[in-house]
């Protein structure tokens, strides 16, 4: 069964440890990632852009496969299946076709805007039980069309945000989707800083995990980020180890064609950068 993200991030707040989410795009995504939560008995939250969720077919055939995939895997570590950077109309399906935790990204509106909008559905997700995630300064690079410029959160505004009754909050403190820049001047600490002390125990969420260095994600959690967002790096390590396959040529011996055996070394690959991160992240036994 579905749970919200709410008791596992608690949790790892107050535990000094991050939640990892990680995106999916398919059922090998979604089967690499449930299954390596399991083996490292992990808690763990699948995340769904609205570009994601409109390429597997929509809201409802996500959720179909994921409870089945819950159940028929035998899953028994908390999941949370998390719409990333929602629009106020995808939450709202979202909602209606059965995720048990939604992001609004409000950090394109004025703040006022970002306010109201956020607020409503702060009722809707508690009626329903579900966690809600909100942004403030949004986050740099590029996402599924979605541009942020990168700019750092103002601690203030966070605090208006998170008093409305979010579950987690994410703060722009110079991360970026993607890959980093050469000249990227690395994350904002004071920001973070100056945020937490604001927000308190508000679990605070650092989007763009791809190549943030270890040391930068490990200062980050003992500055209060509980949720820490993974998407490229397992794209960058499914497609490198599916060229390896191609390039050697075993699609082309025997029936090594075959979709099964073609997308199995990308799958590992997936695994193996999942567990990965959940042992950076310290989320290891903690389901
Ligand atoms: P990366 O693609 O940089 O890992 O970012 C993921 C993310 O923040 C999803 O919201």
């Amino acid at each position: 069964m579905l749970v919200s993200a709410k008791e596992m991030l608690t949790k790892a707040k107050q535990g000094k440890y991050a939640v990892g989410q990680f995106n999916i795009n398919n059922l090998e995504w979604t089967k690499a990632i449930l299954l390596t939560a399991q083996e490292c008995n992990s808690p763990v939250i699948l995340g769904v852009s609205e570009g994601a969720g409109k390429y597997m077919c929509g809201y409802k055939t996500v959720v179909g496969m994921v409870n089945g995939m819950i159940e028929e895997l035998g899953i028994t570590v908390p999941v949370a299946l998390h719409l990333d950077h929602g629009s106020y109309d995808g939450c709202m399906k979202c909602i209606e076709a059965g995720f048990s935790s939604i992001m609004f990204d409000g950090s394109h509106y004025p703040i006022d805007e970002n306010v109201a909008k956020t607020s409503e559905l702060v009722k809707i997700c508690a009626e329903k039980g579900m966690s809600l995630e909100a942004e403030v300064g949004s986050i740099g690079g590029e996402e599924d069309g979605v541009v942020g410029a990168g700019e750092c959160a103002d601690p203030d505004e966070c605090k208006s945000i998170a008093d409305l009754g979010v579950t987690m909050l994410a703060a722009g403190i110079g991360n970026i989707h993607g890959k980093y820049p050469e000249n990227w001047k690395g994350l904002s600490f004071e920001t973070l800083a100056a945020v937490q002390e604001k927000t308190g125990e508000m679990p605070l969420v650092l989007h763009g995990g791809t190549g943030i260095p270890e040391e930068m994600i490990k200062k980050a959690i003992s500055l209060g980020v509980a949720k820490i967002n993974v998407n490229t790096e397992c794209q960058l390590s499914f497609a490198a180890a599916t060229r390896a396959y191609i390039e050697a040529g075993k699609d082309l011996s025997g029936k090594g064609f075959d979709p099964r055996k073609l997308l199995a070394p990308g799958t590992e690959a997936i695994k193996a950068t999942v567990k990965e991160k959940m042992e950076l992240f310290g989320s290891v036994n903690k389901a």
